[in-house]
């Protein structure tokens, strides 16, 4: 019988529909035993997870919850096969950024204001609010005071599973669609990330949710917002990193561009931090992923994969094939 360490934390009842011929067996933070398992699904918490590492025996296969999961090779060395829980994260992430999309061209983060100041009238400042911010000066009336999402041209920098949840999101908006990925492809037109600099005047809405790797470490740099529109949104869900963190605080200060970002770097973003008060910032603090939902999701990832083992056939989302 096959046995399966999953987190003790976790109730049983998510585990209901796994294979008969498994054995589950509960995985506590704090062991003072060793534990023999064939599979390892871990704490989606790294440090709980390393905690209870050293007392698990036997290890082949380790289903992760997350997507990233750069902790887990240096802890169960290169024999081990690894698979992450690519698409729990798909549904949270992607409402995320079209919620932070929205509230940004809604000004949201404005209006809370108004309203905890108590002060109706304000909402007239969001014309000057709307021709600073975008630099359209004419004489618009009625006064503007929220901008519209459908319509605009939107470069989606990274096309995978979040991606294309993305995608499915905007549907009803009726955006112009860039779509960019590090290879270009065809069905559907998919364009590669070698092209941004000259896409990005293009877009009045630029997404990033792509992985953080030495290739896509500051993708988005003063050279890159400078080509980017007047008062165009950054949307970060994505890593940090991704974003030169100085080039993004002096293009806000500046008034160049307004952002959306659940990812910081660095992250935690320290107290006092200059991105705290930027102009035309949303900041949430990592959480675009999380979700009542997401724990169901991640096991039925990992059912999958384990139906797949069992099975001997491939795994869909090996990150480390075992050697
Ligand atoms: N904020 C949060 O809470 C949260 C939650 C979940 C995930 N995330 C982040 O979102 C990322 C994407 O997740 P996913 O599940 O969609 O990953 P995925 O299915 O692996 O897709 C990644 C996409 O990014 C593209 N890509 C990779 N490197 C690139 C580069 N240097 N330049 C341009 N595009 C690049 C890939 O291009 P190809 O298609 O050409 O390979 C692929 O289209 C994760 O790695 C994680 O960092 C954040």
């Amino acid at each position: 019988m096959l046995r399966v360490g999953y987190p003790a934390i976790l109730p049983i009842e998510l585990f209901k529909d796994f294979p008969e011929e498994v054995e589950l067996i509960p995985v506590a933070e704090t062991l003072d035993h060793d534990v023999e398992i064939d599979v390892w699904i871990p704490d989606p918490y790294a440090n709980k997870a390393l905690k209870a590492r050293p007392h698990l025996k036997g290890i082949k296969l380790v289903l992760s919850m997350m997507a990233g999961t750069e902790w887990i090779p240096p802890a169960v060395g290169p024999h081990v096969t690894i698979c992450n829980a690519s698409g729990a994260h798909n549904v949270p992430t992607a409402e995320w950024t079209i919620t932070a999309t929205l509230a940004m061209l809604k000004y949201f983060p404005l209006f809370h204001q108004i309203q905890q100041a108590g002060q109706w009238k304000q909402r007239f400042k969001m014309s000057a609010h709307y021709a600073q911010v975008t630099g359209d000066k004419r004489p618009i009336y009625p006064p503007v005071m929220l901008e519209e999402l459908t319509g605009k041209t939107v470069l989606l920098v990274g096309y995978g599973s979040i991606g294309k949840e993305i995608e499915r999101m905007l549907e009803p908006f009726h955006v112009d669609l860039i779509r960019m990925a590090r290879s270009a492809r065809t069905e559907p037109t998919v364009r590669a990330v070698s092209e941004l600099d000259a896409l990005l005047p293009q877009a009045q809405v630029v997404i990033l949710i792509l992985p953080s790797t030495a290739e896509s470490h500051h993708l988005i740099g003063a050279k890159q917002i400078e080509r980017m529109q007047q008062g165009a949104l950054l949307v970060n869900a994505a890593r940090g990193p991704i974003v030169d963190t100085d080039a993004l605080v002096a293009a806000l200060n500046a008034g160049k561009i307004r952002a959306a970002i659940d990812v910081t770097d660095p992250e935690p973003l320290p107290d006092g931090h200059p991105l705290w008060s930027c102009p035309n910032l949303l900041i949430t603090p990592h959480v675009a992923g999380s979700s009542p939902m997401f724990a169901t999701r991640a096991v039925k990832v990992a059912e999958g994969e384990l139906r797949r083992y069992m099975a001997g056939e491939p795994l869909r989302n090996v990150v480390q094939a075992g050697c």
